[in-house]
């Protein structure tokens, strides 16, 4: 009966069936992963708090994404009818008019999801290689771009008035506009896994974007005509800000569950699929401006022009109980050229922290390449919470910034 007073509610709209399903998830979520937790040590999904005091180090449950993931799986599929109720409700014979098109793309968007929580949780399981977690999230976006070129997906972009003179008032990328469709995908999916290992700034992160751009499209849809891509967005990043917004309570400082990778692929994909989808995939980079830096600025240890150790997050001091920036340590004579470029710059620049290892003075320590390190170089050793809540204000920084780059900037470079 409940389902069927929402079916009710819906020809209210799909926005508020959406936004209902939204609180569901949320309290579903909340209440489902205390209940689970135990269930996940038994089966050896645990991580140890590596930024707590050697006493109070215990076993947190980890991969408890899974469970918010599901959660979404399931609101969203109790939400299709009501994204296609106009179709439903009509008694009519056959499907003539059912818009098939726009059904495939969401159940495609659904299908990439659903692949990405399968690679998150068994990357949980049984830690991939970086060449799984490179591919597989770009075959995992092929069928969302086999139905972005079928459903007659734009590969053009508008120029700034600017470059209009030199190369037109339109710029038709191809085939390139969809490798960079397929790399957003790879991207989303690994950018905020490594910006991880602070108590909450995973789902957190997460939460800032997704409100983000759920204030976008409203913004996209109140203010212009063209709106179906957003409209489907709200209706697919609401109830993510749901279960997300559950999780990153029980993941907060001090974390009772980790999210795991299978939050973080959970998540990227998400924003990549919605962007897609609602043909605002270049807009949704503005909005992951501390994820971009992140990444570039992990480059070189990525790659292993310096040494990446198994973790990059900050050091807990035992004696002050607060969080400094944690090193890689090497011998200078090891490494390449481009290595020791790279080191030259990160030190000459300030981005990173380079020292004599106080234990072996011969070799050198350089504080790992994360934007986590650099805000604690910036600050000082500084406690867990609060470092989160400084990444988290970052983040919404960045969120207005893009916000006000989108609209009242974006107008003086482009006129529509
Ligand atoms: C990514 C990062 C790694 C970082 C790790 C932390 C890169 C290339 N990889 O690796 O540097 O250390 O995430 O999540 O940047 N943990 C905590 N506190 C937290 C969250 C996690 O101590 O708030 C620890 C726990 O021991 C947990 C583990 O991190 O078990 C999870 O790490 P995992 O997600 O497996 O690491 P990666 O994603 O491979
Ligand atoms: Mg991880």
């Amino acid at each position: 009966s409940i389902f069927l007073l929402a079916f009710a509610i819906s020809s209210v709209g799909h926005y508020l069936a959406s936004l209902g399903l939204a609180f569901v998830a949320a309290s579903l979520t909340f209440r489902l992963i205390p209940a689970v937790s135990e269930m996940f040590i038994k089966a050896g999904l645990s991580g140890i708090d590596l930024n707590k005091h050697e006493k109070l180090k215990k076993k947190v449950p980890e991969a408890i994404g899974v469970v918010a993931a599901t959660i979404y799986l399931i609101v969203i599929f109790l939400y299709i009818p009501f994204h296609f109720r106009a179709y439903l409700l009509v008694e009519q014979q056959g499907t003539d008019g059912f818009p098939h098109d726009k059904f495939v793309a969401f159940i495609c968007g659904l299908l990439s999801i659903c692949c990405m929580i399968f690679l998150g949780f068994a990357d949980d399981v049984l830690n991939l290689a970086w060449r799984h977690k490179l591919l597989l999230p770009t075959l995992a976006a092929l069928p969302l771009l086999i139905v972005y070129k079928v459903t007659g997906g734009s590969t053009t972009v508008i120029l700034p008035i600017f470059a209009r003179p030199f190369l037109g008032h339109t710029l038709d990328l191809g085939v390139l506009f969809y490798i960079y469709m397929g790399m957003l995908s790879v991207f989303c999916t690994n950018a905020i896994n490594i910006l991880a290992g602070v108590n909450g700034i995973e789902a957190g992160q997460s939460l800032v974007i997704a409100v983000s751009l759920v204030v976008n499209s409203i913004i996209q849809i109140i203010g212009t005509e063209y709106h179906e891509g957003h409209q489907l967005a709200l209706c697919l990043l609401m109830p993510f800000c749901g279960v997300t917004a559950a999780l990153l309570w029980h993941n907060w400082y001090p974390s009772n569950v980790f999210v795991g990778d299978t939050f973080c692929y959970f998540a990227g994909i998400t924003f990549a699929v919605t962007g897609i989808l609602g043909h605002f995939s270049k807009t949704l980079l503005l909005f992951l401006m501390p994820q971009i830096f992140n990444f570039v600025f992990s480059v070189p240890q990525l790659f292993k022009l310096i040494p990446c150790p198994r973790h990059r997050l900050p050091k807990y001091d035992q004696s002050t109980g607060l969080l400094t920036m944690s090193y890689a340590t090497f011998a200078t004579s090891s490494l390449s050229r481009p290595g020791r470029l790279v080191l030259d710059i990160v030190r000459v620049t300030g981005l990173c922290h380079v020292r004599p290892n106080p234990e072996q003075p011969e070799l050198t320590d350089v504080s790992n390449f994360t934007i986590i390190n650099l805000v604690i170089k910036m600050v000082g050793p500084i406690h867990e919470e609060k470092l989160t809540t400084y990444i988290l204000m970052l983040q919404v920084a960045s969120s207005v910034l893009a916000l006000a780059i989108r609209y009242p900037f974006g107008n003086m470079f482009f006129d529509q």
